[in-house]
């Protein structure tokens, strides 16, 4: 499990969305991941309720042990895919995703499904990477080979790394309106969560499978995967010394037809 994951909170992640949170609102977090961004959201929002769904098990219980690590009752977990959400047309007055349509090979099939459980006039809080600008200091060269072999594997398998670019474009094809769009980044920057996101990114290359799909695809070789692995497991203050990945975010919504019949018929 990536310990970086667990860094998230709805303060340092969700930033963009807070002010819209209310006491008494339905909220989603799509892809909710390990949860600990969804109980600082759940917290804003009580008496309401948070419903975090994800389509990996194990992030499921995760997030409910969070749950009951940060007493947190107005908030619960579902195993579930953002391709088929387990919830009536019209539930949620809120959803939130961070870090999710850039793993996904249809993101406008997600957005449709989630357009679909949002209340007219119900708010989508999307916040996506934008892998190719990360900035890291000093410019080691293995670092920036290692991200675009990020870039490769996560687009190889059908996704974006990039797609925080694109997701203006996409909220606004898939039917939502109001956009307004920020950016933001996810540094590490201080030496105990360089080191973390370092083990992070080591422990990915060490992945049987995530180094076979680059090497059958010819996108790497033997040499370079473990010159990778050993720069980051052996990562000093001085070999890295910041890691800022930057995001686009977006927030917009459904449109309301009620709304807008109303001031039709009583023009
Ligand atoms: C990079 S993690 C982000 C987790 C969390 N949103 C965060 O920012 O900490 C991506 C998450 O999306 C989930 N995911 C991937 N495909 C999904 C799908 N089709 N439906 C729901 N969740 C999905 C993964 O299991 C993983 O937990």
């Amino acid at each position: 499990m990536l310990r970086t994951l667990f860094t998230r909170t709805a303060e340092n992640t969700a930033g963009f969305i807070l002010p819209l949170l209310k006491p008494g609102m339905r909220a989603l977090d799509c892809g909710c991941g390990p949860g600990t961004i969804s109980v600082g959201l759940a917290r804003r929002i009580s008496p309401g309720h948070l419903t975090g769904v994800d389509a990996f098990a194990e992030h499921v219980a995760l997030g409910r042990k969070q749950a009951g690590k940060f007493g947190a009752p107005n908030v619960g977990f579902q195993h579930a895919s953002v391709y088929s959400l387990p919830f009536d047309d019209n539930t949620f007055d809120i959803v939130f995703i961070n870090a999710v349509l850039n793993h996904l090979v249809k993101p406008l099939k997600a957005l449709a499904e989630v357009k679909r459980v949002l209340k007219p006039g119900g708010i989508l809080g999307l916040r996506e990477a934008f892998t190719q600008g990360t900035l890291y200091s000093p410019g080691h060269p293995t670092i920036k080979r290692s991200i675009e072999l990020i870039i490769a594997s996560v687009n190889q398998k059908g996704g974006d790394a990039n797609i925080g670019m694109r997701i203006n474009g996409l909220v606004k094809e898939a039917g939502f309106s109001d956009t307004t769009v920020s950016a933001s980044f996810e540094t590490m920057g201080t030496p105990d969560m360089v080191k973390m996101i370092a083990e992070d990114i080591a422990l990915i290359f060490s992945g049987v499978d995530y180094k076979k799909a680059l090497l059958d695809a010819g996108l790497a070789t033997n040499e370079e995967l473990d010159d990778i692995v050993r720069f980051y497991s052996t990562a000093t203050e001085e070999t890295i010394q910041f890691i800022a990945m930057p995001y686009l975010e977006v927030i917009c919504r459904k449109a309301d037809d009620s709304a807008r019949k109303n001031n039709a018929e009583g023009m």
